[in-house]
């Protein structure tokens, strides 16, 4: 590990978290150092959530996300529930701010995977306990920061590093990837049609935050560019949860171009991992010879999840 990652003196607050918008440097550091401690004395926290509930709601499909919210609470000693969207009054009979408010008097925190980034930014408005985002369409803030916590195991740093992301520009993971690596100092190459760019208010944002921390911010429509001595290549589905399926012929000859196989990853460095958040389609993406090589860290990755969601619940109830 690298030696200047010490567990911060003073506490961090968080509120909510919806999006790595507000995330600063310091919070990264604080969030990656915490959840290696969580990771290496897991006995530690067996109680620290003892009677505490989270709600989950899902309005698309989850493995990870969903899992390992729910085995994290487990193993702080509280307990979790799963609400599907389709199986309650959630839209078309009660509003956004509606169900936040029922179910702040039930429960003590409430993570949601829904479609819109305003309607989880109007349930954490609206609610009265911390509310996470697991996953909109435009951030997944939570696979970003577990991300961080893998990048470092691996790199034993963050700030220096490279992270070139390829394919679709404009998604949740370019998205909260552009903001969390500007705030830790990694500099990021994003390599995307040019139809598929990350969304400019938020490439903006991460230039900000990269003028803060001396790191740099690339948008190319050069795969290999953004690839060229990489430290971290990293992959997202083409396919989003949200895409329409019959986008899928369409997107496969935009986005194969920026597939990630052998020859891309050449251009990185030798020692560069691979990454994509899962899940993943060997063949589109990626080649099946990268995901299930030497250099593809993506279990390690899903396995973060879990501790990283545990500091992450542990920081918005105070517990950190
Ligand atoms: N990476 C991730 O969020 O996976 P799920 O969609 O399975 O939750
Ligand atoms: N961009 C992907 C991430 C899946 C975890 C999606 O939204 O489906």
């Amino acid at each position: 590990m690298g030696g200047y990652l010490v567990l911060s003196e003073k506490q961090i607050p968080m509120k909510n978290l919806t999006s790595l918008i507000g995330c600063s440097n310091a919070m990264i550091l604080d969030l990656v150092s915490h959840s290696i401690r969580i990771k290496a004395n897991p006995g530690n926290y067996s109680d620290v959530l003892h009677n505490k509930s989270l709600l989950m709601i899902f309005e698309k499909p989850s493995l990870r996300t969903r899992v390992s919210f729910q085995v994290g609470m487990h193993q702080l000693g509280g307990h979790s529930i799963v609400l599907e969207t389709k199986d309650t009054p959630f839209r078309e009979k009660e509003s956004i701010a509606d169900t936040a408010k029922a179910s702040s008097r039930y429960v003590d925190i409430i993570m949601a995977r829904l479609f819109k980034q305003e309607d989880i930014e109007e349930m954490a408005e609206n609610a009265a306990v911390p509310v996470i985002n697991g996953l909109t369409d435009t951030f997944h803030p939570c696979q970003v920061l577990s991300d961080m916590l893998t990048i470092y195991e691996k790199k034993g740093k963050l700030k220096g590093l490279k992270l070139c992301f390829v394919g679709d520009g404009n998604n949740n993971i370019t998205h909260d990837l552009l903001l969390g690596c500007s705030a830790a100092g990694i500099n990021i190459s994003v390599g995307c049609p040019d139809e598929a760019k990350p969304q400019e208010w938020i490439a903006e944002i991460a230039k900000k935050k990269s003028e803060e921390t001396g790191s740099a911010v690339e948008v190319t429509n050069d795969a290999f560019k953004a690839a060229q001595d990489a430290d971290i290549v990293y992959a997202d589905t083409w396919m989003s949860y949200h895409v329409p399926k019959d986008e899928k012929e369409r997107r496969i000859k935009m986005f194969q171009p920026y597939q990630v196989n052998r020859k891309l990853m050449s251009s990185a460095k030798d020692d560069a991992i691979f990454m994509n958040c899962l899940p993943a389609m060997r063949g589109y993406e990626q080649t099946a010879d990268v995901i299930d090589g030497p250099q593809s860290v993506v279990f390690d990755q899903a396995e973060n999840r879990l501790h990283m969601q545990k500091a992450i619940m542990l920081k918005l109830l105070g517990k950190l």
